[in-house]
């Protein structure tokens, strides 16, 4: 396990996304539903697209903006194509005002609703 600091709460406003870059180079979209804060790989599994460039919608999906695959906002789950593979999810914690993410798992391990496990 690795956790890194990746942005502020502050950073990430409630249905908000937002790109960030790990010092590793990891490309990530972090994700505020309703307060809750979790992160997904920033590449979309369809043609690579950011998906911080996208929405998320009231059901809890992120949107790409490209051609309109949704994700599960919390586990990375493919929801609806064209896309055909899941997003990696990234393990969350919230320390104070400080959004860490653990950049040592890279795929779905520890996210929130136990998908690919
Ligand atoms: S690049 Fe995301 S749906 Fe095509």
């Amino acid at each position: 396990m690795s956790f890194t600091r990746v942005a502020s709460l502050s950073d990430l406003p409630t249905g908000a996304l937002l790109a960030v870059v790990t010092p590793s180079g990891e490309r990530i979209c972090l994700v505020n539903r309703n307060g809750e804060v979790s992160a997904l790989s920033d590449v979309c599994p369809h043609q690579a697209f950011p998906i911080s460039a996208g929405q998320l919608l009231d059901d809890g999906s992120v949107e790409c903006v490209w051609h309109g695959a949704r994700f599960d906002c919390r586990s990375g789950a493919l929801r609806q194509g064209p896309a055909t593979d899941d997003l990696p999810a990234y393990e969350v914690r919230v320390e104070g005002e400080e959004i860490h993410v653990n950049v040592g798992a890279g795929d779905n391990r520890g996210a929130p609703d136990g998908a690919g496990w």
